[in-house]
Formats: structure tokens, sequence, C-alpha cells
């Protein structure tokens, strides 16, 4: 075997196979070149979803000649003037991009600095291509044609050029909100897609988000520890199915990290069904030497030297503000509560269903159908489950519903006073302000939730001891996590040591997890900090545990419910933390206000 160094055009194009993988990540490394060089005003174009073309022009400071050649060699960066890989600020470091998109395409740089002519080098696939003189406003312009064309087994792996371009907008919007003091087109095949003036960057980041936000939308603003969090998450209530709209940023970089979008997701565990997602802009402003850039090719993920600091900075203050507006999510849906008793269409859908455009809104949005589907007298359709068919069977008679006489004044409860239980499910109250429908299965889950957490974060966890300790057999790795966790589960009720270099003992479990299979409780947690890392991880997954049993430790829709116990269950969700949604995200109780009732009978 003799071994060899391998020539630069084939070092280029593994180095491609890493920083190129899609016309996305070009793209995504021209655009932040532009930025890196001063840009005010970044112009891109592409065609066939950037598998035929990709321009970007920018109005940066430019190269001379010397320079626009050097640039196209690997390692030859204008960024680390002191050689301060530790202090990165610049979204290029590697002195890679170039080189290495030019060695799987055709690529054409144009550049011009202040007060000089223009000049324009082309290379083909690695290969010099031609130099010559360029007529172009100072600034920079590079073209990239015929990506991955000459390489197949790259080409094997592209996508239509529709989702390559759904790619290419996203690279694009996530440099977008990470600059919003640039401005920004974007045009593909022709037509013009993004128009971006400078702006303040909320003001970026909801032109780029749902507008819906302004209404769903929280703002985020929290510091702990030299750090800085500050963006808009949304509501529970306002999900989607895919995790497409989460966007997270380390000082100003636009980052796909695990351990940020696992912070985001444990900050809204419990709140929202486990395959539904939240919609988020955040930017984590963190000291220079707390974060590591230089760990990823494509510089799409950090490590930071205090990674718990940051979770619990995330988790903290998403929790906070989570909790803050948790009336909200509720009450919010009043203005959908018209379309809920007459069309049925919008409201609560298991998680999964109900999408509109991809978001899961209950209700929003449908005011234009409000009233359509009123027939009071109409007969009725088999009667079935869902609220709204409930909801119009209030008209009549229902065999289950027990009615209290109105008595006034009635007394001032935010949920009011119960009337009357509906189908054996819901609660009809009355309050000063309007007429309230509670879920009262998804209420009482949620309240018994809301009590074994009250009593874990009094630091009373009732744990209960095996009689016969359970010897859990996991692989190597697993054990580790687990040991290394031990303290944390022990506060936690899960005494587990231990046994030997692939088996764990169990001591004891929680008492609310009542009989429990310790292997499988062991294993997913094993996983569980494997894919999330740290100890926070633990008290979300015994929260998804406890959110489980809750479920199965509530009143059941279907039980008749006494007056007095009615009014108990409204009074404990007034004064429990969250109990305007239930563990799945959907609402606990509606609303009808007085307005909207007159309104309902063509009296307004
Ligand atoms: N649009 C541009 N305007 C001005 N100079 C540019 C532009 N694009 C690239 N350059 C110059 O070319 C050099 C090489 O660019 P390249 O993208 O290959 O590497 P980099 O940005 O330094 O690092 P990385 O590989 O991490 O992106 C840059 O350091 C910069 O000096
Ligand atoms: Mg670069």
């Amino acid at each position: 075997m003799s071994i060899r160094r391998l020539p630069p055009e084939l070092i280029n194009r593994i180095a491609a196979g890493e920083v190129v993988e899609r016309p996305a990540s070009a793209l995504k490394e021209l655009v932040e070149n532009a930025l890196d060089a001063g840009a005010t005003q970044v112009a891109v174009r592409l065609h066939a979803g950037g598998l035929e073309l990709i321009e970007v022009a920018d109005d940066g400071c430019g190269m001379t000649r010397d320079e626009m050649r050097l640039s196209l060699e690997r390692h030859a960066t204008s960024k680390l003037p002191a050689d301060a890989i530790d202090r990165i600020t610049s979204f290029g470091f590697r002195g890679e991009a170039l080189p290495s998109i030019a060695s799987v395409a055709r690529l054409t740089l144009e550049s011009r600095v202040r007060g000089a002519d223009g000049w324009r080098i082309e290379i083909d696939h690695g290969m010099p291509g031609g130099e010559g003189p360029a007529a172009l406003p100072p600034g920079t312009r590079v073209k990239v044609e015929g990506l991955f064309d000459k390489v197949p087994a790259r080409r094997k792996f592209l996508r239509s050029p529709r989702s390559e371009y759904a790619a290419c907008l996203d690279a694009v919007k996530r440099l977008a909100m990470a600059r919003s003091d640039v401005g920004f087109t974007l045009d593909h095949d022709g037509r013009r897609i993004l128009t971006l003036a400078p702006a303040e960057p909320p003001v970026r980041v909801a032109e780029l988000l749902t507008h819906e936000l302004d209404r769903h939308g929280i703002g985020i603003d929290c510091a702990r520890e030299g750090m800085r969090l500050t963006g808009v998450i949304s509501l529970p209530t306002f999900n989607r199915g895919v995790a497409d709209q989460q966007f997270l940023f380390v000082n100003s970089r636009p980052v796909k990290d695990r351990l940020l979008v696992g912070a985001l997701r444990g900050a809204y565990r419990d709140l929202i069904a486990r395959d539904r997602h939240p919609i988020a802009a955040l930017f984590l402003e963190v000291p220079l030497d707390e974060v590591d850039v230089n760990v990823h090719p494509a510089k799409t993920e950090v490590r930071f030297r205090d990674p718990s600091a940051v979770r619990g900075l995330i988790i903290g203050g998403l929790r906070h503000a989570l909790d803050e507006e948790s009336g909200r999510s509720a009450a919010r849906e009043q203005a959908a509560a018209p379309v809920m008793w007459t069309s049925g269409a919008d409201f609560p859908l298991p998680p999964g269903e109900g999408q509109r455009g991809g978001e899961h809104v209950n209700g929003l949005d449908a005011h234009e159908h409000v009233f359509t589907g009123i027939e009071p007298v109409q007969p009725l359709p088999t009667p079935g489950p869902s609220l709204v068919r409930e909801g119009r069977r209030l008209f009549e008679p229902a065999p289950a519903a027990r009615a209290e006489p109105a008595v006034e004044p009635v007394p001032s409860f935010p949920l009011g006073v119960a009337r009357g239980q509906v189908a054996a499910t819901y609660i009809v109250a009355e309050a000063e302000d309007g007429l309230v429908i509670v879920d009262q299965h998804a209420a009482h889950e949620r309240l018994v939730l809301e009590r074994m957490r009250a009593a874990r974060e009094g630091g009373a966890v009732a744990r209960q001891a095996l009689l016969i300790p359970e010897v859990v057999e996991l692989d190597e790795p697993d054990c580790d996590r687990l040991e290394a966790a031990a303290a944390d589960l022990a506060d936690l009720g899960l005494e587990a040591e231990r046994f030997g270099p692939t088996a764990m003992l169990v001591r004891s479990v929680p008492a609310a997890l009542g009989k429990t299979d310790a292997a499988k409780l062991l294993a997913d947690l094993a996983a569980e900090i494997a894919e999330l890392g740290g100890p926070m991880s633990l008290r979300d997954k015994l929260d998804h545990v406890a959110a489980t049993i809750a479920c199965h430790g509530s009143v059941r829709a279907g039980r008749v419910l006494s007056v007095a116990e009615m009014n108990a269950l409204l009074r404990e969700m007034e004064v429990t933390p969250r109990s305007g949604q239930c563990n799945h995200g959907r609402p606990t109780w509606v609303k009808l206000g007085h307005g909207e009732i007159e309104k309902l009978f063509g009296r307004r």
C-alpha cells in the first residue's frame, strides 16, 4: 500500500462532500460570504431550486484580482486576522466554501472594489475556466451553475427542484432573520419571492414567520449568567405537525443545534402533544468564549462550554413566559366559539388532524363562515363525541344533562357557577360575562398533573421501595448514562445503582408511577438522556410519565358529576397554573361571551 498526498482538486471535492450537501448549502455559504463582506443589500436568484443556477450578488467590499484568485484556493480566508479561532464573529472562517463549491459546479466569480474595475474568474469543476474584465457595480456576484452535474453519486440524493427550492428559501429566511439590518431579495425561476427592506429584528421575524404569530405569539426576553435570550414563540395551542418553523440563532448565527431544539421541546413538554411542534424564532447571545462554533463543517452546530446553563436559560425562560400566558390559550378560543357551535370544521381535533395550511389553530381564521351552519330546528345527525355535535344537541333535551335553576346574582368566578352537565362529559357553567363549557376529563387530567408536579417541586416525591430490587440489563453506554444521572434520578424517587458493566439495580421507583415496568422506564430514560443530555431531561421525562398517569387517574369523560363536584373542579382550575390547556395542548374550557350568544340569536 503506498501512501500519497491527494491532488488539490480531489481534496476540494472531499471537502465539498461535507460543506455542499445540496443547493441550499451552497447558497447559504454564498450569502454568508456576502454578509461577511459588509453587504447592505443581498440579491439571490435561483433556477430550478438552485439545481440549474444559484446567483448571489452583494454590495459589499468586493475583492481585487489577486484576492479573487486567492479566495478560490483552499484554506485561504480573510476572516481570522489574528488567528483567533476562539473569537469568531464572522459567519465564515474555514476558507473552504468557495473552492469546495467550485469543485462540484461551474462557478463564475465577479467582483469589484470601489474605485477599481471589475474582474471575472471562472472555474469549471475545479479547473480554471478563464478570466477577464467584468462590468458590475462595486461588490461581488457569484454564479453557480449545474451543481453536481458531474457528481452522479451526489446528484442521486438530490430531490425535486421544488423541495430543493424549499430548502433554499429556508436558508435565506434564516440568514435574513439573523441579519435584519441587511436588505434581501429572492427570485426563483424569474418570479420575485421575497423583498425585505432593512428592519428591526422583531419586524423582520414577523415578516418571515406566519403573521398569525401577532395574535398567537409570546415575546421572549430573558437573561441569566451573562447570556440573553430574545425572540418569539407560539402559544401551545398554535402548533404545527412539522418542526419547520423553528429558527434558532446563537450570536446571530443560524444553527440547527440538538441542544437548543431539545430545550425548546422541553419547555413545551406536556403543554403540547408529542407529535406537534411550536413555532419559534429565538436569539441566544452568549459571550464568545462560552461557545465553540468550529464543530461542524457547515457551521450549523455549536458547542457550549456550559450546556446545562444554556438549557436552563431556555427552558426556564420559555416556561416562565408560557406560564404567564397560560390563561390566554384558552381565553383566546372565545373568538372561535361561535364557529365551534355551528360548523365544527375547526374545533379541537386529535393531534395530526385539523391542520389548516399546516397550522393547527383551533377554530381561528374561520370567522368568515360563522353562523353558516346554524340550524337549530333541523333533525340532528347521529350523535357523536365531538363538542360541536353536542353543542347542537344543547338545543334539544339531552338525556345526560341535569339543569340547576339559575340563581341571581352570579358570583364572580372567572369560570362561573356550574349549571349542569352535558353528555356526562362537559360541564356547563354560567359566568358573569358569558357561558363556559369545560371538558371535564381534559381539565381534571391537567389538575392531577399539576398536583403531582407541585408535590415534586416541594421536595415531597414519594418513593416506593421494591420488595425485591430489580436487575435491569442494558448496554454499557446506557448504564454509564444512568449511573451518571443517579443522583438526579434519586431526587425524583428512582433509586438505581450500577450492577456490573451492563446492568442496573433498581431499589425504588416514584410512588406515583404505581406498578411499573422498571426495565422499560430505565431504557426510556437512558435513551432520553442520550438524546437530550443533562439532568433536565430526566425531570421532563418524569413529567411526561406523570402526564400519562394523570390521564389514567382522571375523571373520565362519561362520568356523571354532582353540582358540588363540578364547582370544586371549576374552583381548582381557577387557581391551578396552566389549567387552560390539557396535557396535549388542547383547551380545557371555552367561553361564549354574552355578546356572542346575542349574535347567535340575531339580537345583535
Ligand atoms: N461576497 C464576497 N465579498 C467579498 N469577499 C469575499 C466574498 N466571498 C468570499 N470572499 C473572500 O473569499 C474568502 C474565501 O471565501 P470562503 O467562503 O471560501 O471562505 P471563508 O468565508 O473565509 O470561510 P468558510 O469556508 O467558513 O466560508 C473569504 O475569506 C473572503 O475574503
Ligand atoms: Mg465563506
